[in-house]
């Protein structure tokens, strides 16, 4: 046949050549379109005769040989490390053509500086393991704390959320979650990203908020040393969440430019850092949060509207506390700060009356607010129970004592009275001097300021 015959050609001039080539170091092997070897020229390297191999596979006569293959997809590879009999080598693996048609393919391996080749192999092998390393450690710094369990809640439609975002913690899918500031969106990106088939591997937070604009694209993107920064290099963060999650915090404020820049990245999943032309895939699952009203945002061109369908395609609306009151005893519970302050405070309650108050107010801060209040009452309290007077004045106007004409309690209307009379007293005693007044009362000069505005006391006292 035809091709034979080329083949045929090429060995009679690869005997010519390997009489010019430097043959101590350099072999050369050719197989045919099966695998089968019909050049065999590596005889000083393997103490096998050529007529002992041609016409076998060459898959039985050389280790981690990938001839047979290139012989096959016509693909040439070149510079491999190839380990035969414990040595590394160079091999170059080129297909042959005729005609355009794949005949054979022809392998040359170099064995020369092979002991320095080794030890080079065998540092990439050491830097490949300590690669592994940083990797299972990153995941260990980025780790997400929060599970499903540590969602507490009574509410239905809580409970309906909760088991829906367990499913779809299953998927990978992007998932835009909505709520009021401090409804716990945080708390579920986490559950999520920790119920999932990624809660191996980072869970990397980016508040896209807090990060200067300048600053968002070296953040998510990294980049590569360059002359310009000299030589630093910085990962970016798409690039530390790989296989894991990111997290895209507070995304309506991201600016349009990032914006266009991240559609792009989750169209083509794929990105570059800046200074390199390189493309690192991207592999990880988006979870972002907002609590701006995107479709808001899109109406008046601030956001965009192919990124939102990009990113909205799993909706999640966490429902403000005040629509979940049934809530409000179990998160306090949970939310008590027991621990810290030491055995005496194991059994912190919260008082009826105060949770009636509690009950009253309507919780624009969410979750965190009603964390925070527990927080400073535990502090300030105590007791074994948490009573009205150790939540913040601004809840004591639900303070239910009777009220009097313009809605005051009784209780606040005393503590007024006295208030004023101390105040009044050291003001007359100082002739009006408010410096004077403030030393002896023992508060600050600004304080005595407030309250006599607060409290519509007469100063003039000097006459
Ligand atoms: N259902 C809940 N059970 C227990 N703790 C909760 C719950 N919801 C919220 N929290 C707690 O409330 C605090 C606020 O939650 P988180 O940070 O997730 O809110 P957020 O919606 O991300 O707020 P922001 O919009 O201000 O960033 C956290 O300390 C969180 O642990
Ligand atoms: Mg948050």
């Amino acid at each position: 046949m035809e091709h034979e015959l080329y083949l045929e050609k090429l060995k009679s001039s690869i005997n010519i050549l390997s009489d010019i080539l430097d043959t101590e170091n350099y072999g050369m092997c050719i197989v045919d379109r099966q695998g089968r070897i019909v050049v065999w020229n590596y005889e000083r390297f393997f103490h096998l005769r050529a007529s002992e191999v041609l016409g076998k596979p060459v898959t039985e006569v050389l280790e981690n040989t990938r001839l047979h293959i290139v012989a096959k997809t016509g693909k040439k590879e070149l510079f491999q490390l190839q380990k035969i009999n414990g040595t590394n080598v160079i091999a170059n693996r080129i297909p042959i053509l005729y005609h355009g048609e794949i005949i054979g393919a022809a392998g040359t391996i170099i064995f020369k500086d092979t002991r320095e080749l080794g030890e080079l192999y065998s540092r990439i092998e050491k830097v490949e393991n300590s690669f592994k390393a940083y990797r299972s450690e990153i995941a260990q710094m980025y780790r997400a704390k929060y599970t499903f369990n540590d969602i507490h809640t009574e509410n239905d439609k809580m409970i309906s959320l909760k088991e829906f975002c367990q499913v779809v913690a299953q998927s990978d899918a992007s998932i835009l979650i909505r709520g009021e500031s401090g409804t716990g969106k945080e708390l579920f990106a986490q559950a999520i990203h920790n119920g999932g088939a990624s809660a191996s591997y980072p869970f990397i937070s980016i508040d896209c908020a807090a990060i200067p604009k300048k600053q968002l694209e070296a953040e998510l993107f990294g980049y590569e040393g360059t002359l310009f920064n000299g030589g630093e290099t910085k990962i970016g963060k798409l690039e530390l969440a790989d296989q894991g999650t990111v997290f895209l915090d507070e995304l309506g404020s991201m600016s349009l430019d990032m914006q266009a820049k991240l559609l792009r990245v989750l169209e083509t999943r794929e990105f570059e850092k800046s200074g390199s032309n390189k493309k690192t895939v991207f592999k990880a699952r988006v979870i972002a949060a907002t609590n701006e009203d995107l479709e808001k945002a899109i109406e008046e061109k601030r956001f965009r509207r192919d990124l939102y369908y990009r990113i909205n395609v799993i909706p999640v609306q966490i429902p403000p506390l005040r629509e979940r009151m049934n809530d409000l005893p179990r998160l306090c519970r949970v939310l008590i700060p027991h621990s810290r302050y030491g055995y005496s405070r194991k059994n912190l309650n919260v008082a009826d009356s105060t949770m009636k108050i509690l009950f009253q107010h309507s919780w624009p801060g969410n979750v965190r607010e009603l964390r925070n209040v527990l927080e400073r009452a535990a502090i300030v309290c105590s007791s074994q129970e948490i009573l009205p007077e150790h939540l913040p004045e601004y809840l004591q106007k639900y303070n239910s004592g009777p009220a009097n004409a313009d809605g005051k309690s009784a209780y606040r209307q005393e503590i007024e009275n006295l208030e004023r009379r101390l105040i009044q007293n050291a003001l007359q005693n100082n002739h009006g001097n408010k410096m004077e007044a403030a030393r002896q009362l023992g508060i600050q000069r600004s304080l005595l300021y407030k309250k006599i505005s607060d409290l519509d006391i007469k100063t003039d006292y000097s006459k």
